[in-house]
């Protein structure tokens, strides 16, 4: 199912959350939404998933307008939603299986089909035969595990991921982030992905939108995100992405003027000799990597471009010239 947000406005009090948000989420996708803490992330899912009315604008799935509709009409269109969190939101007094089998017996599926469901269920998430585990006695991983199998319950169209993540060490996201991903494709769902988490950007989406202050400020495929940054708010998370990444390897926290950014074939050609031979000019490397981005190979390099001011500024030119992106630090 296709989500089209127009204009979407909501205010607490005289603060802004979410300040006319448009954007067009594909069907059958994995789509991003980052922005830091206080950017309004939740805010717009509350908006998207019909929990709060916006003081202005118009929520679509597919044709279909769901921002104004009635008690019954909205009962009817939730169900088209699953939502995962970072708490993971179980009852602790049930069990895996009873977890699961929750939203089902709140629509009053018979017993029969509600046992043979959990079980394909918890088959899909990797938990086949844990139904009886109470839940205080799973990991975080399979805490989300469960938590995902419930909100999968009732077959949406659109499954909700705000934080999902967030409290899991980075093997277990790994894995969390390649069972949605295999689940999107499975039942064709649209992937709605709300993180602060770049590496989770890089990891499970297609598309994201970056929100800063209640404002979309860059959208696109996250490859293109990725080698051509355009807003601060992007460059800062992926600066963050790059100091943390193994992928990256850092010699010096000094330094480190440009960031410049190969894409695609440029990773595999000399371009850094040749720029240099023509131009004189001489780097000093203080960082760089290649990361796999969407199945694109990205590269990034931190250095300083000597030996003077007017060279590097021809050797910035050649770069540019080569299809490589090249970033100054103020
Ligand atoms: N019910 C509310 N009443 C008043 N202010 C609110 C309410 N909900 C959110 N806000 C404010 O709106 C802004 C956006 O909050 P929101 O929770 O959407 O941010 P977020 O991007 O999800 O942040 P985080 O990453 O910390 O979860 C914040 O300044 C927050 O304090
Ligand atoms: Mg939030």
């Amino acid at each position: 199912m296709q989500i089209r947000l127009r204009n979407l406005k909501r205010n607490y009090a005289s603060l802004h959350a979410v300040d006319d948000v448009s954007l067009d989420i594909p069907s059958n996708t994995v789509y991003g939404i980052i922005g830091r803490s206080g950017a309004g992330k939740s805010t717009l899912v509350r908006l998207v998933s019909m929990l709060e009315k916006p003081d202005q604008g118009e929520v679509y799935y597919d044709d279909r307008r769901v921002d104004n509709l009635s008690k019954e009409e909205l009962i009817q269109e939730r169900r088209k939603i699953g939502m995962i969190f970072q708490n993971f939101n179980l009852f602790s007094s049930r069990n895996a299986e009873d977890n699961i089998a929750y939203p089902m017996e709140i629509c009053h599926m018979d017993k029969a089909y509600i046992k043979k469901r959990t079980a394909e269920l918890l088959a899909l998430v990797g938990l086949e035969g844990r139904g009886n585990a109470p839940i205080s006695t799973l990991s975080g991983g399979q805490k989300q595990r469960v938590a995902i199998a419930r909100a999968l319950a009732v077959k949406p169209e659109i499954l909700f991921c705000d934080e999902a993540t967030s409290a899991l060490d980075p093997q277990t996201t790994r894995a969390i982030l390649s069972l949605i991903k295999e689940i999107q494709k499975k039942m064709n769902l649209t992937v709605v992905m709300i993180t602060h988490q770049m590496e989770v950007v890089r990891d499970a989406c297609d598309r994201v939108a970056v929100l800063d202050s209640g404002h979309i400020v860059e959208e696109g495929p996250v490859s293109d995100i990725f080698a051509s940054p355009k807003s601060d708010v992007t460059k800062d998370f992926l600066s963050s992405l790059t100091n943390v990444h193994e992928s990256i390897v850092r010699w010096s926290n000094d330094g480190g003027h440009f960031t410049l950014r190969f894409r695609g074939g440029a990773t595999d050609e000399p371009i850094i000799s040749t720029v240099s031979a023509r131009t004189g000019a001489v780097f000093n490397i203080r960082a760089a990597g290649v990361q796999t981005v969407n199945g694109e190979e990205l590269g990034v390099m931190i250095t300083d471009i000597g030996p003077d001011a007017s060279i590097a500024a021809e050797a910035v030119k050649l770069l540019s010239g080569m299809g490589v992106l090249v970033e100054e630090a103020e």
